[in-house]
């Protein structure tokens, strides 16, 4: 087999083999195949698409390129949830203690990466004492006994991924369904998830800023998902506004204590519990996704979530007095109120400029290596639909320096205020199932 070939027939539309994929991925991943070649493929695959089939041989010969995370050790049909990007995305932290109170083994394995804010195992590191460095023998005994507990990413899974994704990033191929679908899906089957639950975000702060686009990428991924044999459902969400009220690290830590006591934002609890009731549905813990709801419901209601919470965080080494005391956790120096300059009604709050407000106070990191300040962020005080007065408070910067000028101009520029009444976008576009 001959790569120029490959790249030929994918040229003029045909639809390559399970075999032919398989040969590209695995001599790409060792350096057998040069990435000029590579190159000319991606953009090949954006003009001409592939199949269904073909995403399936893909990201089937992407997971193949590394290591495999085993959960067999783990009870139980293990659910995973991913969301493709959203600022300030405080699901994890309320999902996985949420579903673990009805049953649902979560399994949590999460990276650091690059962001506005931190990863998942970031913000728990805000809580005093949490490791994240723990063994798989006793992540599996900690799931197994509590049903929840995240372990820091190790091993090494998806390297076609890594290389190609770069490669992408250079050659005008990232935004192409097959590629992204393919990519994502491959990192979580990698991670031995049995059923996985999407969360696709639409709107000016997502990846895909236009609902078709969102759709057809949900379809991609539930496509190959099912392919592979994972059920795969995803739930379309709207992202004309962060999610919540809080951006950084501690401050959405409390937001997710107060979600799982039943006092958070509206939008965050609704979309944790339309995420929620997908996993336990998938996770076979319930007959359907209303009964998988009113249990989550209820067990925000009688204490259980939150209960769980605080077994999570203490069986990882964390102070869970942070549960009743939520202001032992790190808080910033200075609280400075961003004004309205105008008065109307807010139509739309750019996730994007808020989280880049929120990585200029030190939330997120820019380089690998740069440390992260886990108090820092921005609190809406205002969200889509409200009306304001010139001169409110819209927002509040929490920071450990004084000189914010440029954050309070972001987080001002990113509210657009109109004069007529708004309807607000829903927050579920559509779900889709298979
Ligand atoms: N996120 C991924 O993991 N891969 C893509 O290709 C795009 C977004
Ligand atoms: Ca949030």
């Amino acid at each position: 087999m001959r790569m120029v070939d490959l790249i030929a027939k994918k040229r003029d539309g045909f639809a390559l083999t399970r075999e032919e994929i398989a040969f590209m991925i695995d001599q790409y991943t060792n350096d057998q195949i040069p990435d000029y070649q590579m190159s000319a493929m991606a953009m090949a695959l954006y003009f001409q698409d592939m199949t269904k089939e073909e995403r399936i041989y893909l990201t089937q010969a992407m997971v193949a390129s590394g290591d495999e995370i085993d959960l067999s050790e783990i009870e139980g049909i293990k659910v995973d949830k991913h969301s493709t990007g959203g600022v300030g995305d405080t699901t994890t932290l309320v999902l996985a203690p949420l579903v673990a109170a009805v049953g649902v083994p979560v399994a949590k394995m999460s990276g650091r990466g690059l962001g506005h804010t931190g990863g998942t195992l970031d913000k728990l590191e805000a809580i005093d004492g949490f490791q994240v460095e723990i063994d798989g023998k006793t992540f599996n005994e900690l799931v197994n006994k509590n049903k929840v507990a995240v372990i820091g990413q190790s091993g090494n899974l998806t390297p076609a991924d890594k290389k190609l994704y770069a490669l992408r990033d250079v050659t005008g191929t990232v935004n192409s369904i097959p590629l992204i679908a393919s990519s994502i899906m491959s990192k979580k089957i990698a991670s031995g998830a049995n059923a996985i639950v999407l969360d696709v975000k639409t709107g000016s702060g997502a990846f895909m800023k236009d609902l078709t686009g969102a759709k057809d990428l949900a379809q991609a991924m539930v496509e190959i998902g099912n392919g592979a044999g994972r059920r795969t459902m995803a739930v379309i969400s709207d992202m004309s506004q962060p999610l919540g009220y809080a951006v950084g690290n501690a401050l959405e830590v409390k937001e997710a204590i107060a979600t799982l006591k039943g006092e958070g934002p509206s939008d965050l609890t609704e979309l944790c519990l339309v995420l929620g009731s997908h996993m336990v549905y998938l996770a076979q813990k319930a007959d359907t996704i209303e009964q998988a709801r009113e249990k989550l419901v209820a067990v925000i209601k009688n204490g259980q979530a939150i209960e769980k919470f605080k077994t999570f965080i203490a069986s990882q080494g964390g102070d869970s007095s942070i549960i009743d005391q939520p202001e032992k956790l790190p808080s910033a120096r200075y609280q400075t109120a961003v004004k309205a300059r105008e008065s109307g009604y807010i139509s739309e709050i750019t996730a994007e400029e808020i989280g880049a407000a929120a990585s200029m106070l030190g939330a997120g990191r820019m380089t690998k290596d740069s440390e992260i300040d886990l108090a820092v962020g921005v609190v809406l005080t205002k969200k889509v639909g409200d009306y304001i007065e010139a001169g409110d408070t819209i927002a509040v910067v929490h920071s450990n320096q004084t000189e914010i000028k440029e954050v309070l101009a972001k987080v001002e520029q990113a509210y657009q205020i109109q004069v007529e009444e708004v309807t607000s976008a829903p927050l579920i576009h559509a779900v889709i199932s298979e």
